[in-house]
C-alpha cells in the first residue's frame, strides 16, 4: 500500500544556499549551525525539505560545485558532527535533508585527481579521462567543448596527455566507466544514507557518462561556441541508464529516500521525463518554467505537456528560480512590486507535482547589480558583458533591517541586496498583505487540501495569453484556481458543470468573497490569485 503522504511528492521542497543564508560565526559565510537557527522560521513556512546546495570541502573554483571530498563537510560550513546535529533538528521539525550531489566531476584539488595526474601509471590514472589526440599533441583529441567556455580538454604537460573537464579546468570529470569509479561514487550514496540524509539532487547526472569511441560532436547554429554542436557524443549517453537503475535500488534498499536529478543541456520536457520512472529518478527537473516569458499560455503549454508526458511513470516537479538563473522577482514583477509575484507563487503551489522554492523567492529577493570587478562566479568573469554570471540570485538572505541584513555581522562574502531595509523577513512577518504571509498561506492549504496535493489537473483555459485556470480534483473535494497575468479585469467561462454547487473562497490576494457569476461569467480583477473550493 502507497503511503498517505510521502514527504518529496505531496511536500514542498526548499533550497538554501548555504553561503548565504545565515553566518553563526560573523566570518562572512552561511554555515550549519546558521542553518540550524533557521529551521524554525523554515517550519513556520510550511516547507517538508530543504535542498542543501553542496556543503562538502572545496576550493569554490565554482563555490562548492568544485567537491575536493565527498565523504566531509568544509569547515567553512562547520563539521560532521554539526551536520548530524541538522540531521536530528530538521528531523525534529518533520524537515528532511536533501544534499547536492556533484559526482559527474571533482575538484583538481582531490586526492584521487592528484595522483591520477602524478604518472601514466598510477593507478588512479584511469580515474579521469585521459586521452592522446594521434595527430599530435598540439590538438586536443577531439572537438568537444567546456560549458563553462573554451574546449573541453586541457593539457597537463607532465604526464603528456589531455583531460576532460564538462566544466571549469579545476573541475576535471570523473571516468565513470572505470569500475572502482563507479563502485566509489555508489559507495558516496550509501555514506549519506546511512548517517540519515533524505534524498539527493544529482549535479549534472546525465553528464556522467561520454561516448566510449570519443566522436566529435555534429555542428548546429547556436550564440555561443558551446552551442555550436550537438551535444550527442559528450552528454545523455544510453549507459546511464543502468546507472541510475543501480542508484534507485541503493535508494529503495532504505525506507522513503529520493533522488531529483538536474537534466543537464535538456531543452524539452520530454528529455527530462525519460529519466523519470520506477527503476530510474523519483524525479528530473523540467527547466522550462525558468525561461519562460510573463505569459498564461507560455506556462498552461509547458504544465500540460509536463503533466500528461508523467501521468503513469511519474510525478512532475515545478521550479521557478534555483542558483543558476535570475530570480523570478527579477524576471517578472515590475520594481518592488509584488503583484505578479502572488500570482506565480499561487500558480507554483497549486500545481499537480512537487513544489522547489529557492531561498529569499518567498519574501520576492531580487537579483543585486555587480560591477565587473565585483563579479565572483567563473561563468561571468568568461562570458561577461555576453553573460554577466550567476552571482545576482545568491545575494544573502534578507531576515531584518539591521546591519548586512541580520545575514551575520561579518562583512558578507557577496552583496547585500540594499532593498534589504524594506524587503526582509521582519518586516513582511508583520504586514499581513505581504509576499511571505501569502506564500505561508498556501503552503498550509496545500497540506491540508488533499485536492490540491494528489488531485488530478484539468485545464480550463485554452492558450489565452491572460488568463490561466485549472481544477484539481480528488474525490470528496474540486479546487478552481484562478491566475490573471495581466493587470486589467479578465472573465472565466465556467461551464455547466462548474455551476450548482456552491463555491467557497480558499485564499485570494484580492478578493473577500465570492463574486456574482453573471450569465455564467465569473468576473476576475487585475493581477488576481484566486482558489475556490467545493464538495464533490
Ligand atoms: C550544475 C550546477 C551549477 C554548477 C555546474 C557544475 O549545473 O547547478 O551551479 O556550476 O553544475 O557543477
Ligand atoms: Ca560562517
Amino acid at each position: 500500500m502507497e503511503k498517505d503522504f510521502l514527504w518529496w511528492r505531496d511536500g514542498v521542497i526548499y533550497q538554501i544556499y548555504p553561503r548565504s543564508f545565515a553566518d553563526s560565526n560573523n566570518d562572512g559565510i552561511g554555515d550549519l549551525p546558521g542553518i540550524i537557527s533557521k529551521l524554525d522560521y523554515l517550519s513556520e513556512l510550511g516547507v517538508d525539505a530543504i535542498w542543501l546546495s553542496p556543503i562538502y570541502p572545496s576550493p569554490d573554483k565554482d563555490f562548492g560545485y568544485d567537491v575536493a571530498d565527498y565523504f566531509d563537510i568544509d569547515p567553512k560550513f562547520g563539521t560532521l558532527t554539526d551536520f548530524d546535529h541538522l540531521l536530528q533538528e530538521a528531523h525534529k521539525r518533520n524537515i528532511h535533508i536533501v544534499m547536492d550531489l556533484v559526482l559527474n566531476h571533482i575538484s583538481d584539488q582531490n586526492a584521487w585527481f592528484q595522483a591520477s595526474k602524478s604518472s601514466r601509471d598510477n593507478p588512479y590514472r584511469d580515474w579521469f579521462i585521459w586521452r592522446d589526440n594521434p595527430k599530435g599533441k598540439q590538438y586536443p583529441p577531439n572537438n568537444w567543448q567546456s560549458n563553462f567556455g573554451g574546449s573541453g580538454w586541457e593539457y597537463d604537460k607532465t604526464t603528456g596527455q589531455y583531460y576532460y573537464h564538462m566544466f571549469l579546468i579545476e573541475e576535471p570529470d570523473l571516468n565513470w566507466r572505470n569500475p572502482d569509479v563507479y563502485k566509489k561514487m555508489m559507495d558516496v550514496f550509501k555514506f549519506w544514507l546511512d548517517r540519515g540524509v533524505d534524498g539527493f539532487r544529482l549535479d549534472v547526472f546525465n553528464e556522467y557518462f561520454k561516448d566510449d569511441q570519443y566522436r566529435d560532436n555534429p555542428p548546429r547554429l547556436g550564440i555561443r561556441p558551446f552551442e555550436w554542436q550537438k551535444h550527442i557524443y559528450d552528454a545523455s549517453r544510453p549507459e546511464m541508464m543502468g546507472a541510475l537503475k543501480d542508484i534507485r535500488a541503493i535508494l529503495d534498499s532504505y525506507s522513503e529516500r529520493y533522488a531529483v536529478g538536474e537534466t543537464f543541456l535538456a531543452t524539452t520536457s520530454e528529455e527530462a521525463a525519460q529519466y523519470i520512472g520506477s527503476d530510474k529518478l523519483h524525479t528530473a527537473f523540467d527547466f522550462t518554467f525558468l525561461t519562460n516569458p510573463w505569459n498564461a499560455k507560455c506556462f498552461s503549454s509547458v504544465i500540460t505537456r509536463w503533466d500528461r508526458l508523467l501521468s503513469d511513470s511519474g510525478w512532475p516537479n515545478y521550479v521557478l528560480n534555483n542558483h543558476d538563473e535570475p530570480r523570478s522577482a527579477t524576471r517578472y514583477a515590475k520594481g518592488e512590486n509584488d503583484a505578479r509575484l502572488k500570482v506565480a507563487a499561487a500558480m507554483l503551489l497549486t500545481l499537480r507535482g512537487t513544489p522547489f522554492l529557492y531561498y529569499g523567492e518567498e519574501i520576492g529577493m531580487r537579483d543585486i547589480k555587480l560591477k565587473r570587478s565585483e563579479i565572483l562566479d567563473p561563468v561571468g568573469k568568461h562570458y561577461w558583458p555576453f553573460f554577466i554570471g550567476r552571482d545576482g540570485c545568491r545575494s544573502p538572505m534578507q531576515w531584518d533591517s539591521s546591519e548586512n541584513a541580520g545575514f551575520g555581522k561579518g562583512k558578507p562574502w557577496q552583496k547585500v541586496h540594499p532593498n534589504y531595509l524594506q524587503r526582509n523577513v521582519k518586516a513582511q512577518s508583520e504586514d499581513t498583505d505581504s509576499l511571505l504571509n501569502f506564500y505561508k498561506k498556501l503552503l498550509a492549504l496545500r497540506k491540508t487540501t488533499p485536492a490540491l496535493q494528489k488531485g488530478s489537473f484539468v485545464l480550463l483555459t485554452d492558450r489565452q495569453r491572460r488568463l490561466l485556470a485549472y481544477l484539481r480534483q480528488s474525490k470528496e473535494q474540486t479546487v478552481l484556481v484562478v491566475l490573471n497575468f495581466g493587470h486589467h479585469k479578465e472573465r472565466l467561462s465556467m461551464e455547466p458543470q462548474l455551476i450548482g454547487k456552491e463555491w467557497q473562497l480558499l485564499l485570494s490576494n484580492k478578493l473577500y468573497q465570492v463574486p456574482e457569476i453573471k450569465n455564467g461569467w465569473l468576473p476576475i480583477v487585475g493581477d488576481e490569485a484566486s482558489l475556490y473550493i467545493r464538495k464533490n
